[in-house]
């Protein structure tokens, strides 16, 4: 397992501003959009890529196109979805997949409410998006899923991580194929498994609160 986080002005500058409580939802969505953007430019610098033959108006020559099955986009329910516009700005030709994960807020425990992925996913690269990797529960559970299916590579987007998460993650993944790529690692986690000083409940701030 690998570990990244994408050191850039711009990317400190936008979450900075994500992270403040009078930022609305509005804005906090296309700051989450753009900052999801910058860190997929790093997270998928390991794409497969193939040689292919084009005709420039001038010449023939050899140029680079996505390695075919292309990659598989998979937001964490519900607030990766806020990520995902961000992600296929860059990888249009990506296919997107769903895993509705929630964490019982007692128990802390994972439950997947609800998963659209294609059965076989032998050989596919995989880009997770989730914005808070919190307790490392529910990203665990995910990558396992993707692997248990057949994916050779998971890449997991976070814009902020708890050392305690990260901390669950290496102790069952730290020999697997698995990216983490990240804005920020924050100073812990709080009694309620709140990042701190996080940006609070990324959901809400995104979509706002339901019952
Ligand atoms: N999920 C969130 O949305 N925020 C946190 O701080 C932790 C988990």
């Amino acid at each position: 397992m690998r570990v990244q986080v994408v050191d850039h002005p711009l990317v400190a500058h936008k979450l900075t501003v994500l992270r403040e409580k009078t930022t609305p939802s509005p804005v906090f969505r296309l700051l989450t959009e753009e900052l999801v953007t910058l860190l997929a430019y790093e997270a998928t610098r390991t794409v497969r890529v193939e040689p292919v033959g084009i005709e420039t108006p001038v010449a023939t020559t050899t140029g680079t196109g996505l390695t075919k099955p292309t990659p598989l986009v998979v937001p964490i329910l519900r607030a990766g979805l806020g990520m995902l516009e961000g992600m296929v700005k860059l990888l249009p030709t990506a296919e997107v997949g769903f895993l509705g994960m929630a964490r019982n807020e007692e128990t802390l425990d994972v439950i997947t409410y609800a998963e659209r992925l294609p059965d076989d996913l032998t050989g596919r690269q995989v880009y997770v998006l989730d914005p808070m990797l919190a307790t490392g529960g529910t990203l665990r559970e995910a990558i396992k899923f993707l692997f248990k299916r057949g994916a050779t590579e998971v890449t997991c987007i976070c814009l902020l991580a708890a050392p305690e998460g990260l901390k669950v993650l290496e102790e069952e993944l730290a020999d697997a194929n698995v990216n983490i790529v990240l804005a920020s690692i924050d100073e812990k986690l709080n009694d309620k498994a709140y990042i701190v000083p996080g940006l609070g409940d990324a959901g809400d701030r995104l979509y706002g609160v339901v019952g």
